[in-house]
């Protein structure tokens, strides 16, 4: 038993909000928008959705079914289900504690400096220029170059207001915070996307995003693409969902609130996407260009293009720019609060500390770990570890779930338990699902990957840098989980 009382959601809504808070980050917006632009638009969305049905549903089910049935973090629910087995729960943890969030904070003052610019339209007429001087970028990852101090300062404002949310704790806190943010949210995506579909241009940009291009489904670098921004927005392989649903009260509804979540989750990005392919079809018209010649494609998206489009309208530019970036920075602290709640409770479930002691130290270390990714070299290295942890840490921890619940504790026998909590149902199809069509199918696009990796290293860097970056990253952290799991249990907290 555990020496604290485990904290509980106040209602099932302040859940679904806390848990569309996770997903819907800056994953859907930044994230979503450059690897649909990279892929073509149309020829993304497909993949996309087919992986959000095959793997991911099915997979929110599971880690929603393992926190509920184990009432634990990630490492105590995995440590419940067989000690040998606690370093599965932790090496998410510690990856998207000490990598994701690290590097997603960043991004976050990132955009609460651009919604301070966009005031005065700082961008000028060079937004690539700006930006490249905002991050005070260097020539390349191993040259490091110095701070970029507005960076810094955003970076410890964000520190400062997630410590806060996940200070106050489940109820007062996290729940509290998402219920204002996320319908916020919501309402200011379907307020732009609006507005950008009817500029002049946007319609091209449009067909674009929702043509569907069934040739690139023998793409494989689509579907990695696919399969990775999944788990990503979703939020899934973070050890976050697990330990949301131990919070959840004994009758629930495990698939009936999957759903709900994903879909909210999909229909948040769709609709950002109509926000920025709408607008990217009124660059290319004002321009005169075709659409594939507006963007400087990747993390650039959100920051060079959106600025450039802003400066180009004819009214409103300052409300529209301060518009788009409060919308990314409410849809990252909503996912970033939830990222240090999956670490904090972990500790502890696991030591038996108490939130207020934890939470204060988790962030001032992850404020720590930040400041290299607001150097000069910070957009590369980000650009390193975001490729490594998301492609390979979080599919990989997608695949050792599948295994354990589908081998070792039975899928059978989660599925029945998650039907003896849940008002909706789950067929038998899960049990397979889980045990061999989402793992065989992981599995063969991670190796796929692996092999197009050893061919063409990733992002044209060198593979030096890339393995001291990258695989460092995937391997220090897994390390870190086999220490974590060696060290003892408070005995209470058992
Ligand atoms: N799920 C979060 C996002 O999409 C991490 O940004």
């Amino acid at each position: 038993m555990s020496l604290q009382k485990r904290a509980k959601w106040k209602s099932k809504t302040g859940f679904i909000f806390a848990a569309i808070g996770s997903a819907a980050g800056l994953g859907n917006i930044w994230r979503f928008s450059y690897l649909c632009y990279r892929n073509g638009g149309g020829a993304f969305l497909l993949p996309y959705f087919i992986a959000l049905i095959v793997v991911g549903i099915p997979l929110m089910i599971l880690e929603f079914g393992i926190g509920h049935r184990e009432k634990g973090s990630a490492p105590k629910s995995f440590y419940s289900i067989s000690s040998k087995l606690e370093w599965i729960g932790w090496w998410p943890v510690v990856f998207v504690m000490f990598g994701i969030v690290v590097y997603y904070n960043v991004i976050i003052s990132w955009c609460v400096n651009y919604f301070y610019h966009s005031f005065n339209l700082s961008w000028g007429a060079d937004p690539g220029a700006f930006f490249d001087s905002f991050l005070n970028v260097t020539s390349g990852p191993a040259s490091i170059g110095s701070i970029s101090l507005p960076i810094l300062g955003g970076l410890i404002l964000v520190w400062i207001i997630s410590w806060i949310i996940v200070f106050f704790g489940v109820q007062r806190g996290i729940e509290r915070a998402t219920k204002i943010l996320i319908p916020s949210l919501f309402v200011l995506t379907i307020i732009l996307a609006v507005w950008a579909a009817t500029l002049p241009g946007a319609g091209d940009g449009l067909i674009q995003y929702l043509r569907p291009d069934f040739s690139s489904l023998a793409d494989a670098g689509v579907w990695i693409d696919a399969f990775s921004q999944i788990f990503f927005t979703l939020s899934l392989g973070f050890g976050i969902m697990i330990v949301y649903a131990s919070y959840l009260p004994e009758k629930t509804n495990i698939v009936g609130d999957s759903l709900k979540i994903a879909v909210g989750d999909s229909l948040f990005a769709f609709i950002a996407g109509i926000a920025v392919w709408g607008t990217l079809g009124y660059m290319a018209n004002a321009q005169n260009v075709e659409i594939s010649e507006v963007v400087s494609e990747s993390v650039g998206l959100a920051f060079v293009t959106f600025p450039q489009a802003i400066s180009l309208l004819p009214a409103f530019s300052v409300f529209f720019g301060l518009l788009f970036f409060a919308i990314l920075t409410f849809a990252g602290i909503s996912s970033a609060i939830s990222i240090i709640e999956a670490f904090s409770s972990s500790l502890m479930d696991k030591f038996g500390f108490e939130r207020k002691n934890v939470v204060p130290v988790v962030c001032a270390i992850g404020l720590l770990g930040g400041v290299v990714f607001t150097t000069g070299a910070g957009l590369y290295w980000l650009d390193i570890v975001d490729h490594y942890l998301t492609t390979y840490g979080l599919v990989a921890v997608g695949i050792l779930e599948c295994i354990v619940i589908g081998w070792y504790v039975k899928a059978e026998n989660l599925r029945k338990y998650i039907n003896s909590v849940s008002v909706s149902k789950i067929g038998k199809w899960w049990n397979y699902s889980v045990k061999i069509f989402i793992p065989a199918l992981l599995l063969f696009f991670l190796l796929w990957s692996l092999g197009v990796e050893l061919t063409e290293p990733y992002g044209g860097y060198a593979v030096s840098i890339l393995v001291f970056i990258g695989v460092n990253w995937v391997v220090m952290t897994l390390v870190a989980a086999f220490v974590f799991s060696f060290l003892k249990w408070k005995k209470e907290a058992v």
